[in-house]
């Protein structure tokens, strides 16, 4: 044995070293897909009702500002690039407050209201998911112009995609009334047929760059205020609807299995299912023992029904204290609680990604 065996091993050592300078972190950017669950203010630029830019939303977002975050404060995105070392918070791509060198570190194309099926973003005239890929598109494009081919290459293939949608494509589509979905599926064929759309779509982002995926799963759907209002309504009591809290449970199973099977199949991916369920069940079962006082009812109004408009500042009824809530309004989280999921998927599941 010779030094000199040891020489290959020292030059790999300093390359990687340098490497490592030169590149800075891991993940360079945070790029978001889907709905109200990551919207950080897409939907203020479009023509539709669902909107959340006025108060009391953003009552405890920087400057007090309503961002069209549906939200009190921050949302899940927010906290995770700030975990990852960048801004606090991930501005909207349609925000005109916003350019290219604010979006080189993190863009939202998110839009409240959608889902992977195309016709669940036409209930409340939302942008359907092609829509987000198509600004996506455009993003890389003014990306390249801003850094350079080689530069905009690195931060599309080590970006952390967070992709974060699926409740609205049962709510407020599948189990609606009238819904064509429902002629046209049984409720175990929806979520195959959704499920085909979301291997669609991690597939067509593949194709564009991305590696690093973090897939969020259903939260206990039928737990969520309006839910549970309507499950009184129809004279089941104050409980969750089982129904769609078991829509959801299915549908992450299948989605763990189609996470598995991309991981297997698409050469240096990294999709991690960052599941919610089991965390908001938790809250929602057993508020106290992460400091909450409610989890039946929302903040905003009576707790019962209202989001978007019908949450606003002329409602007397909002709760002084969000912290004490787990719900914001009746379909969203406040900012405690998303930052409670943040920190559990960070520990848990993105750490990998740091
Ligand atoms: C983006 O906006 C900033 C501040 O408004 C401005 O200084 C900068 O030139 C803009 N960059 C591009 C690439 O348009």
């Amino acid at each position: 044995m010779t030094a000199y065996n040891f020489m290959p091993c020292l030059i790999l050592f300093f390359v990687q070293l340098i490497t490592s300078c030169v590149v800075g972190g891991k993940v360079p950017a945070i790029i978001v897909f889907g709905d109200s669950t990551v919207d950080t203010g897409n939907n203020n630029q479009i023509l539709t009702v669902l909107r959340s830019n006025f108060p009391p939303y953003g009552r405890d977002y920087y400057d007090k500002k309503a961002t069209g975050r549906f939200c009190n404060g921050r949302i899940p995105p927010d906290f995770i690039s700030e975990a990852f070392g960048l801004r606090p918070f991930v501005p909207a791509y349609l925000d005109p407050m916003y350019n290219i060198t604010d979006f080189a570190v993190g863009v939202c194309f998110a839009s409240a209201g959608t889902g992977y099926d195309s016709a669940t973003s036409h209930v409340l005239n939302v942008m359907p998911l092609w829509k987000e890929i198509e600004n996506y598109k455009e993003y890389q494009k003014k990306l390249e112009a801003y850094v350079g081919i080689q530069k905009s290459k690195y931060i599309i293939q080590e970006a952390l995609y967070i992709v974060s949608m699926g409740t609205n494509d049962f709510l407020e589509n599948y189990f609606a009334m009238q819904s064509v979905r429902a002629f046209q599926y049984t409720t175990e064929q929806y979520r195959g047929f959704i499920i085909g759309h979301v291997e669609n779509f991690i597939k067509e982002i593949y194709q564009l760059g991305a590696r690093k995926i973090s897939l969020t799963g259903l939260p206990p759907m039928g737990c969520l205020p309006l839910e549970r209002a309507a499950n009184m309504l129809r004279g089941q009591g104050d409980t969750c609807s089982n129904n769609y809290n078991d829509c959801a449970l299915k549908f992450n199973e299948m989605l763990s299995a189609l996470i598995q099977k991309l991981n297997k199949e698409l050469p240096g991916i990294r999709i991690a299912f960052a599941n919610p369920y089991g965390i908001i069940l938790q809250m929602v079962q057993n508020p106290a023992s992460f400091g909450f006082e409610v989890a039946r009812i929302a903040c905003c109004g009576t707790g019962l029904f209202e989001m978007s408009y019908l949450c606003n500042k002329l409602n007397p009824l909002t709760c002084p204290d969000p912290n004490k809530y787990v719900f914001w309004d009746s379909f969203h989280l406040t900012q405690k609680t998303n930052q409670i999921i943040t920190n559990s998927l960070m520990k848990n599941v993105l750490h990998q990604f740091v």
